[in-house]
């Protein structure tokens, strides 16, 4: 009778233990530790249930625990596999061109290690291809989905998706290396993604021969010893702190250099596997070149208040952004573009670097204020988009306000006319006004323009040129170099953790 009891309980126990770690349920807690994995307990109560029946159950444990075996298999191999297809004698049909795309995609191809394919997964540095197929239409005018994803793989650059840094690598060249046939299969891949599969053949827009003697061509500067690396990794420089490795321990409440705070910062186990050199290079060296999306600190002021903290998403019309309030709690804060408080522009020079996206002037000639989303700027022009069309203004046919004050005291406003060395006239409330330089207390200031903006910044320090040695940086680089991610033991060793 007890030896029923016993059995039953085992049969429940190994039931339950196979459903919760197929279900991936967090492991059991005893006072909030995590006694076991339930792979582990599965294995112990499918073990115990073996011993304890006879026949059809002990057929039934043993079976259940083949397909555990096989599940636990596939889950330390490690995620980003380098599966390739042979595309020898690829038969040219939309199905078997998306078939060896998908393969790709998560394979060799690298793309699943930075996009998703479902939309409700966090938004992450890349942007989510789940209708990639049908947008790629709508991202540029004038060009096909299939243009566009041509363009997207061979050349990421040239146009960037709103709100994304500049980090996808052309996936032709190393370290991804897709030769012409296996991008055409990821293109056919893509347009799958909610669209049309068209295979016409296309001529690539750049010469993929060359892509070996370009990476060769640009070497890191420095070269350097990976082991010492990684100390200065860890222990120099401590980027642990903030970056994860897989196989290194993240040392928890580790402090930084006065006023750096730890933050979220991505993960660099297989950096190296999916960016050239150069690009890690100049991370390190010049961490605001290219921020890596949904890490930059942003700082806005919209209804007169300031407003400071992660940049998570941007597209054109909206932004959201992770503030922390005094308690230490964390938001998020969807802000519309347009809620922006324009800012006084006193010089119209460089406005996209200072980061500027809308502009408002008032035309010097006619008096019309014109205003718009900024589309193009050089020394003499700056090119607005106002409602469906381009508007081009001349930088000198511009009203330009001036703000002074004189030994009085008085704080005089109004619209430039001339000055001189001499004189300054200004045109307040319709009636012109001769100011003596010599009356001039401070100013005058001047504002062309106003303009809302959006400036991004990596909250990385980007001191360690100077705070390392030229040798710590060699070593630090190298090791950088070396993390290819899923291909040693530390990977399979984190690709446990993450299956537990
Ligand atoms: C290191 C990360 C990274 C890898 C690896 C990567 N991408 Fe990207 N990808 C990005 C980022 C960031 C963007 C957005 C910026 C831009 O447009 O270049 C992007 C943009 C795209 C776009 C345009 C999306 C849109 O909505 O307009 C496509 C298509 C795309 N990637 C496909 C791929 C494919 C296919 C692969 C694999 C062969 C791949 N990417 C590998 C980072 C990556
Ligand atoms: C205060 C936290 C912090 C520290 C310390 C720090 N980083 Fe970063 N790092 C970041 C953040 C945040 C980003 C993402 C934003 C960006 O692109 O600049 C980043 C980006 C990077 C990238 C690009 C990653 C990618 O996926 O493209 C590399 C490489 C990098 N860091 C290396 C280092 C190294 C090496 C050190 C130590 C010398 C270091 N970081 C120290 C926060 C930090």
């Amino acid at each position: 009778m007890q030896r029923k009891l016993i059995r039953i309980v085992a049969l429940i126990l190994m039931v339950v233990s196979f459903i919760a770690y197929i279900a991936k349920a967090p492991a059991f807690p005893i006072a909030s530790e995590n006694l076991l994995p339930w792979s582990m307990w599965f294995f112990i109560f499918a073990l115990a249930n073996i011993i304890l029946w006879q026949s059809v159950v002990k057929l039934l444990s043993f079976s259940l625990m083949v397909i555990w075996f096989y599940a636990f298999a596939a889950s330390i191999v490690p995620e980003t596999s380098t599966a390739t297809v042979d595309l020898g004698d690829i038969e040219r049909t939309p199905e078997a061109f998306v078939d060896a795309g998908g393969i790709i995609f998560n394979g060799k191809g690298k793309c699943n290690t930075c996009h998703t394919l479902d939309t409700s997964a966090p938004p992450g540095r890349c942007p989510d291809l789940t209708d990639v197929g049908t947008s790629a239409a709508t991202r540029q005018p004038g060009m096909t989905a299939k243009e566009y994803l041509i363009e997207s793989l061979y050349e990421p650059h040239t146009f960037l998706v709103a709100g994304y840094g500049n980090i996808m690598p052309p996936v032709w060249k190393p370290p991804i290396s897709l030769t012409e046939l296996e991008i055409e299969t990821v293109i056919a891949f893509l347009q799958s993604q909610g669209g049309e599969v068209d295979l016409t053949p296309f001529e690539p827009p750049v010469d993929i021969g060359s892509a070996d003697a370009i990476v060769e061509e640009q070497p890191p500067l420095l070269t350097g010893d990976v082991a010492r690396g990684e100390r200065v990794f860890v222990e120099g420089a401590k980027c642990i702190a903030c970056h994860a490795v897989a196989g290194i321990e993240q040392p928890a409440g580790q402090t930084l250099d006065d006023g750096v705070e730890v933050v979220a910062a991505p993960d660099l186990t297989d950096i190296a596997a999916l960016n050239q050199p150069r690009y890690i290079e100049e991370s390190v060296l010049l961490p605001n070149a290219q921020i890596v999306s949904g890490y930059g600190s942003v700082t806005v002021k919209a209804g007169g208040a300031t407003i400071q903290g992660t940049l998570v998403t941007q597209d054109n019309e909206q932004i959201t952004v992770r503030v922390k309030d005094a308690a230490g709690n964390e938001e998020e804060r969807i802000i519309p573009l347009t809620e922006l408080d324009p800012e006084p522009i006193e010089e119209l020079a460089d406005l996209k670097g200072k980061g500027f996206f809308w502009i408002q002037m008032t035309l010097a000639d006619t008096g019309v204020t014109v205003s718009g989303d900024l589309v193009e700027e050089d020394d003499e022009n700056v090119t607005l988009q106002v409602g469906g069309e381009t508007q081009t203004v001349s930088k000198s046919n511009v009203r330009v306000q001036a703000t002074l004050i004189d030994f009085d005291e008085n704080v005089i406003v109004g619209e430039l006319v001339s000055e001189n060395e001499d004189e300054v006239i200004l045109n307040v409330d319709g009636e012109e006004q001769i100011i003596d330089t010599f009356d001039i207390d401070e100013g005058p200031t001047y504002s062309r323009a106003f303009g809302k903006r959006l400036v991004v910044t990596s909250p990385m320090p980007d001191n360690f040129p100077l705070l390392l040695s030229v040798s710590d940086m060699s070593d630090l680089l190298a090791y950088l170099l070396s993390l290819t991610g899923a291909t040693d033991a530390t990977a399979v060793e984190a690709a446990e953790e993450t299956a537990e």
